[in-house]
């Protein structure tokens, strides 16, 4: 009896497609995955994550600046976020004397916390499906696409308007999801007086660095501390010394239990922006052209850069943060390129697409797909040049400065600019048609021998490079943008209906709206990955395997002396580090915390391993990883190393 049951669960088991980790859902429909999270380990309910009436975890969640997560860990308005998200702030606090980013930093008392101006987080008050009074009035026989695109704007406009009466800090967006087949609302809480608590030094913040950035095994303990604060009445307030501790509605309660493989868990933040649902022909040129181009000419001023950083500390100091920033995506571009052929999405999404097709003979959905390959055969040898144009003369600081936006002149070395200005310039000329550059850059091109020529001159004379960069600024802006916005106006349009016909296509199929950086959670479990074959990643790293990285004569992996002086007392050995999970995630959940089936914190997401990043178009439950500082990592160096544990004091612990 016993035997035929499981027998039968077994079989059961076989026929159940194993549903993959893939989706970023809304937190205010996850009632609809909640029998799925719950039969996958969760032990929470939907109004336990989401709630307009009590408190959930929603409201321990921010929007960190304009590009990151932070979550609230204490009643009195601790936050937590990455170290890369809170870095530029950081930076801004350090100088000579107070190398903040070198030794890291940790207030002894709040009155040492250091405010940020410029730095909001946003609370999510609400959202809710406002589709129909975002097309209220639209009359689609009567109406063309400009008619509805201005009464969709007015009728958000009046809406956002509305959302934002009632309070102090209030701010709405509308957002259009499945390419606008659907409309939210969304209603912030925004706070404006953040104040920095605690920073690792970047020797463990950043630790790996661009050597480790997208990598396992990860060691980097990628966090740093802030806090929130209010008015007296705990409203958003300006800067002030009267401020007090943000209350929260909700913190998270911390647990020190630990992962191990197969722990169910789930992320709560913002991630940026995906492309799950696009055709094979925008597949491709991203696999075969963009990603190639974009690697190959960043390859070239990374290592431009390099060789000067290798040169002098002080010209490294001045370029870290610029390497890092071209470094991520072009590693990023790697994997993806990558990724995208292993999985063979081009042809598999030809495939889908042949199949669609021929589904949609006879409906309003017939010939979509080669639609939308003629407005891509149209649209991508102009979005190439843009690209190329961002990629290669707007990088250049020379021409940046002399188009009016401001380069820092303390991180500013010159032979570097002059040398990325000879092979950018070199390169934009080399790969587009003459059609796509202004006559300002071909007339001072003839006017000179050689690109070294046109070089020196336009480094010495201020005139002649504010004709280079106002000729190029004037060209893409006005010429290619309204083109290229026209053109991808008609893309989104075919979206709409291609996505409503994906929808009916596959009915049985659960889809999630792209990611366009509001409030997700992806949910999935602790797992390690096969990157090639023969090899298996476990998904824990510990203290260890810092210090078998550790070497003084690496820059990117010479650990602070007192790290290994706590390692050399003993015990430490199994210190975890940095785990991987199955969540979905991309560029925006940096910072967000990685929650455990009773929503305790267990740790907080900042990166993905390279060979998944394809995730952004397609997920692969085999080899899509995000990784995650390990909680505990955070609070054995705030107290190891930081001396702050002192803000434990503050923290609910779950165990
Ligand atoms: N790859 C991570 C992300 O996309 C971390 C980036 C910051 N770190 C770095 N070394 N560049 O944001
Ligand atoms: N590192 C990314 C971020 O900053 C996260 C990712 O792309 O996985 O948001």
């Amino acid at each position: 009896m016993k035997k035929s049951f499981l027998l039968a669960a077994l079989l059961f088991a076989a026929l159940e497609p194993l549903k993959a980790d893939e989706g970023m859902w809304l937190p205010a429909l996850i009632s609809q995955r909640i029998g799925d999270m719950q039969a996958k380990g969760l032990q929470l309910s939907a109004e336990d994550i989401y709630s307009v009436n009590q408190a959930s975890l929603k409201d321990a969640v921010v929007l960190f600046g304009r590009g990151c997560t932070g979550e609230l860990v204490s009643d009195e308005g601790l936050l937590f976020t990455n170290h890369h998200c809170g870095y530029g702030f950081i930076q801004r606090h350090s100088s000579v004397e107070h190398d903040y980013l070198k030794d890291g930093f940790w207030a002894m008392n709040r009155s040492q916390e250091l405010p940020n101006p410029g730095l909001t987080v946003r609370f999510l008050e609400r959202m809710e499906d406002v589709t129909a009074a975002v097309l209220k009035g639209y009359k689609p026989a009567k109406m063309n696409e400009e008619q509805r695109q201005a009464l969709i704007k007015k009728n958000s406009d009046k809406l956002k308007a509305d959302a934002v009466k009632e309070g102090k800090g209030l701010r709405a967006s509308v957002e259009a999801l499945y390419y606008g087949n659907q409309y939210f609302l969304f209603v912030f809480r925004e706070y404006s007086d953040v104040r920095l608590v605690g920073a690792p030094p970047s020797s463990i913040g950043k630790f790996g660095g661009e050597t480790d950035n997208w990598m396992w095994p990860r060691h980097t303990g990628d966090f740093s501390i802030f806090r929130i604060y209010a008015g007296q009445d705990n409203m958003p307030a300006e800067y002030s010394e009267t401020n007090v501790p943000y209350r929260p509605k909700k913190s998270l309660k911390i647990s020190r239990a630990g992962v191990k493989e197969g722990d169910f868990t789930f992320v709560y933040g913002c991630p940026g922006s995906t492309q799950e649902y696009i055709h094979s022909e925008a597949v491709r040129y991203i696999q075969d052209i963009s990603d190639p181009e974009k690697i190959a000419l960043r390859t070239t001023r990374l290592n431009l850069m390099k060789k000067h950083m290798d040169q002098s500390q002080a010209v490294r100091i001045q370029y870290s943060s610029k390497y890092a920033g071209v470094a991520n995506a072009w590693k990023k571009w790697q994997g993806e390129e990558k990724g995208l052929r292993k999985n063979k999405v081009v042809p598999v999404k030809q495939a889908y697409e042949k199949r669609f097709a021929e589904w949609a003979v006879g409906t309003r959905y017939e010939g979509i797909t080669d639609r939308l390959a003629l407005l891509y055969a149209a649209y991508n040898p102009i979005y190439r040049s843009y690209e190329y144009y961002n990629e290669t003369v707007r990088a250049v600081e020379k021409i940046q400065m002399a188009s009016g936006r401001p380069v820092a002149q303390k991180d500013y070395y010159r032979p570097i600019d002059e040398e990325i200005f000879v092979a950018m310039v070199s390169a934009f000329d080399k790969a587009l048609d003459d059609s796509y550059k202004p006559e300002s850059f071909l007339r001072q091109r003839a006017a000179f021998a050689s690109v070294e020529a046109w070089k020196d001159a336009v480094f010495a004379d201020d005139a002649l490079a504010k004709e280079l960069a106002e000729g190029l600024d004037a060209y893409y802006t006005q010429v290619l943008t309204p083109q290229l916005r026209e053109l991808s106006s008609a893309i989104t349009l075919t979206y709409r209906d291609y996505m409503q016909g994906q929808m009916e296509f596959e009915s049985g199929r659960d889809f999630y709206p792209d990611a366009n950086l509001t409030l997700r959670v992806a949910y999935g479990k602790v797992a390690g990955y096969r990157p090639v074959d023969a090899v298996w990643y476990n998904p824990v790293s510990t203290l260890r395997g810092i210090i078998e990285k550790d070497n003084p004569d690496i820059f990117d992996y010479n650990i602070p002396q007192v790290l290994r002086d706590i390692y050399a007392r003993g015990g430490f050995e199994e210190q975890p580090v940095c785990f991987l999970a199955t969540n979905h995630t991309t560029g925006g959940n940096s910072g967000s915390p990685v929650l455990n089936a009773k929503g305790e914190l267990i740790g907080i997401n900042f990166d993905r391993v390279w060979e998944g990043t394809m995730s952004d178009l397609v997920y692969d439950p085999e080899i899509c990883r995000n990784i995650s500082l390990d909680v505990r990592y955070l609070l054995f160096v705030i107290k190891e190393v930081g001396n702050a544990a002192y803000l434990f004091d503050e923290m609910n612990f779950a165990d």
